[in-house]
């Protein structure tokens, strides 16, 4: 496994940020889409996948499996895949690079199917959980070993006589239901998976789409859903919508730097993906959507985003799941309101790419802000549009959000800030630093 060279950065306080961006697309339903086309008969054809390293390397491992995967120019997928039940046994280790969401819902999707796969990935990965997936699995039939019990490398063996089932998700991430609901489509019967909390949904639909029985039914704050296994998928075009995840660093560095105005266009707006907007409308956020529309079963819309004075809000526990990779970023937005924000339910934020709890506050703490850190909570004490110091090199921890977070920060702060490594970027967003300075982001290299 290589690990490429640190490449840190530096942002420097700069004007305003104007124009248009064209935001890549949205990574979870790019994943989904390769591996959802590999259990399918037939061809897929995507469009807009985005092309960064953990999309990638799922794509790798659809080939490994056995699916055929084919590209036609930026975005332009297509997969045939081998159906349910299918896939082949790979000759070598499938290596997920820093994926979460790659590797966790590749394990689902093969461990009712009877081959045996080993599951590794960059040394974020192998630190992260992975007994939430495996574990609920076995219940299907499939076997594991794993590092410490629950850590990478893993070696899974798909059930040889799958059997459905119904499970309750105790965590609220919808890598492990997404996982549980690929897995039921190769046990006979109907599996039903319950979450007691909205998590993000685009499985449910995209299995929808290509044509298994699914269906979702509400039960108290959150839903089961139901599963109908060992049916044939039926091959379906995806258009990608643009990654919401990757518009909030764009959209926060436009309203913390006095007279911006940016057009962001078709952001993917699923109601479970719009926390942060929520959050940003509540802190007085000028943001608007124009041309909300449909495409692909998924709401879409463009945004128009300018400069604003922002106050700082309590974000309530519930909302996690809607902006769950947002946190990082609303930091800096609440670095840079008049007031006190205060965010809450952030246990899952310590299993990320990084501890980013810790991660935060720590990058935080470094460039003059004053925080207080508590198990799943986190509370910044706002300096205002002129009001934050900066002047720190951050430790990104190699996590890309801690790092495109940090560097929105230095584009606003009195003095520059730095972060120690910005390779890791196109684990999401390779075009972050391009896009980012034709707006105008003032960025320099420094000396690792
Ligand atoms: C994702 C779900 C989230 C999110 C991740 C992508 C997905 O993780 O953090 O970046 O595509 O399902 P959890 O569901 O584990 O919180």
């Amino acid at each position: 496994m290589q690990v490429s060279a640190a490449r840190p950065l530096k942002a420097r306080r700069c004007g305003p940020l104007r124009g248009t961006i064209a935001i890549p697309g949205d990574k979870s339903v790019s994943h989904r889409a390769l591996i959802i086309g590999a259990l399918t008969v037939g061809e897929t054809r995507i469009s807009g996948l985005l092309e960064a390293e953990d999309v990638l390397n799922t794509a790798d491992a659809m080939r490994q499996l056995g699916a055929h995967l084919t590209r036609h120019g930026a975005g332009q997928w297509s997969v045939w895949g081998t159906g349910v039940g299918g896939w082949a046994e790979p000759e070598s280790v499938l290596d997920f690079g820093n994926s979460g969401t790659g590797s966790r819902l590749v394990m689902g999707a093969m461990a009712t199917t009877p081959i045996t796969v080993v599951f590794t990935g960059d040394e974020s990965l192998r630190a992260r959980p992975m007994a939430r997936v495996l574990d609920p699995l076995c219940r299907f039939g499939a076997r594991y070993t794993a590092r410490d019990g629950g850590l990478m490398p893993v070696t899974m063996s798909g059930a040889a006589q799958a059997i459905c089932i119904d499970h309750k998700v105790s965590v609220a991430s919808a890598q492990v239901k997404s996982a549980l609901l690929l897995a039921a489509l190769g046990a006979p019967g109907r599996s039903r998976i319950v979450q007691d909390v909205m998590t993000r949904d685009h499985t449910e639909k995209m299995l929808a789409a290509f044509g298994a029985d699914v269906l979702v039914e509400p039960l108290g704050n959150g839903e089961a859903v139901h599963v109908m296994g060992e049916i044939e998928l039926v091959p379906c075009n995806v258009e990608v919508p643009r990654d919401p995840s990757s518009a909030a660093f764009a959209i926060v560095a436009a309203l913390i730097l006095p007279g911006s105005e940016l057009r962001i266009p078709s952001i993917l707006l699923n109601p479970r993906r719009t926390g942060l907007i929520q959050t940003l409308l509540e802190m007085g956020a000028s943001i608007v959507v124009e041309n909300e529309r449909q495409s692909g079963g998924e709401t879409i819309g463009d945004l128009l985003v300018r400069a604003s004075t922002l106050r700082g809000v309590e974000v309530p526990p519930e909302r996690a799941p809607s902006m769950i990779d947002e946190y990082p970023i609303l930091a800096i937005a609440a670095s840079f309101a008049d007031g006190k924000t205060k965010m809450h339910g952030l246990e899952e934020l310590r299993v990320k790419e990084s501890d980013r709890l810790a991660s935060i506050a720590a990058g935080l703490k470094a460039n003059g802000l004053s925080v207080s850190e508590t198990v799943n909570s986190l509370t910044v004490e706002g300096r205002g549009v002129d009001g934050v110091p900066g002047g720190a090199r951050v430790a990104t921890h190699r996590d890309h959000r801690i790092a495109m977070s940090f560097l929105m920060m230095g584009l606003g702060s009195k003095d520059a800030v730095s972060v120690d490594d910005t390779s890791m970027i196109a684990t999401s967003f390779p075009e972050f630093e391009t896009l980012m300075r034709d707006l105008g982001a003032d960025f320099q290299a420094v000396n690792a």
